[in-house]
């Protein structure tokens, strides 16, 4: 008989230990996207809840971005790069097919040796990442996981297109996932929509940018309107399996922080699970936009830095997007 192998062991549980975050300096206006596009900052407030939105500059990329909110996310956690084992980029902007985001911010951090990898789920890319962190954690592969949302949509978008150009943006948000001796987040609930494919998608591929003669370049494209109807039917869903499946209630939150793709999908979202006036609620779309995997860790930092929300509450998160997938998890804030 063979030798029995061994298995890894893992902490009990997990929980997010702390959150840091990046925003670009320069701050695009409607005004300014309205240069390009024929629309209004009315129309933008109105339809989208977006006010004004960041661009990063040309020397800000996936990577130094992603470093940037790391460095604050691991220091505000009290953990040092050498100690990381696993690093996570949920990003669909990054601009190299390989080496991956997360081996250029390994680098950049000082932990080389950390094992590295992108996740690409688009706008649901962090609550997919934050799934696969507390997997690794409880099973016993990594004992800190440094889990970034990071996306340079500036770069992606047609700013010609009136469907796109006001709403994506760019920024970082970093988190660090380590053991808990108590739940500290649920189970996510997670899938998608695969026959939606082309709701969201790039004008062409690098084969066919290279096949037409590097003309136009390959943009992010999107039927808004389909991916709105898909996200405030299916999304409460979503949301109400996610509380079940951490065992409270609406009542029981202490923060919504949904993916900032709309305002108004948050409003639907809000009335649909009947959350209760005083939970408080991200809106961090007004002043940053959408910065698909970016948003939820952004909100998340901003919120708990205000003081909005309490450390130690417990946290509704859902991303969606480009897919479609989504997922959803309950979290107990850092
Ligand atoms: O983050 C990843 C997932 N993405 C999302 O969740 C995005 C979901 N979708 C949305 O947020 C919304 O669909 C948008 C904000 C993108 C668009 O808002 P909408 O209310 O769905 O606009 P619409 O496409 O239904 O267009 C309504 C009207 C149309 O005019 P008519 O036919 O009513 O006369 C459009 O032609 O608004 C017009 N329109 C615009 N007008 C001014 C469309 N885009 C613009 C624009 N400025 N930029």
């Amino acid at each position: 008989m063979s030798a029995q192998i061994k298995a890894p062991e893992g902490a009990p549980f997990a929980r997010i230990l702390a959150t840091g975050s990046f925003r670009p300096a320069r701050v695009v206006t409607n005004e300014e996207v309205c240069e390009n596009i024929d629309s209004s900052d009315e129309w933008i407030r109105e339809r989208s809840g977006i006010t004004e939105r960041r661009w990063a500059g040309d020397d800000e990329t996936v990577a130094t971005m992603s470093a940037a909110a790391a460095e604050k996310a691991l220091a505000a956690a009290g953990i040092t790069p050498d100690q990381i084992d696993v690093i996570l980029i949920a990003t669909c902007t990054h601009p190299y097919q390989t080496p991956s985001a997360a081996s250029e911010v390994a680098a950049m951090i000082g932990a080389p040796t950390a094992a590295a990898m992108d996740v690409s789920a688009a706008c649901a890319g962090f609550a997919y990442g934050l799934a696969m962190a507390q997997d690794m954690v409880r099973g016993g592969s990594a004992t800190y996981v440094l889990l970034i949302g990071a996306e340079k949509l500036s770069a992606w978008t047609d700013k010609y297109d009136r469907s796109t150009a006001f709403i994506f943006a760019d920024g970082a948000g970093a988190v660090v996932v380590g053991p808990s001796q108590t739940p500290a987040i649920s189970p996510v609930v997670w899938g998608g929509d695969g026959n939606q494919l082309q709701a969201i998608n790039m004008t062409q591929n690098w084969l066919e940018f290279k096949e037409n003669g590097f003309d136009t370049f390959p943009a992010i494209s999107m039927n808004g309107q389909q991916v709105f109807r898909w996200a405030v039917s299916e999304m409460a869903r979503v949301c109400r399996e996610s509380l079940e499946a951490a065992g409270i209630t609406a009542d029981d939150l202490d923060a919504f922080i949904p993916h900032q793709a709309n305002n108004r999908i948050t409003d639907a979202l809000i009335r649909a699970l009947g959350l209760p006036e005083s939970i408080p609620v991200a809106r961090d779309i007004v002043t940053t936009g959408n910065t698909s995997a970016a948003s939820i860790p952004l909100a998340m930092d901003r919120m708990l830095a205000s003081g909005e929300i309490p450390h130690g509450g417990n946290a509704l998160l859902v991303g969606f997007g480009a897919g479609l997938v989504f997922a959803s998890q309950v979290v107990t804030l850092p």
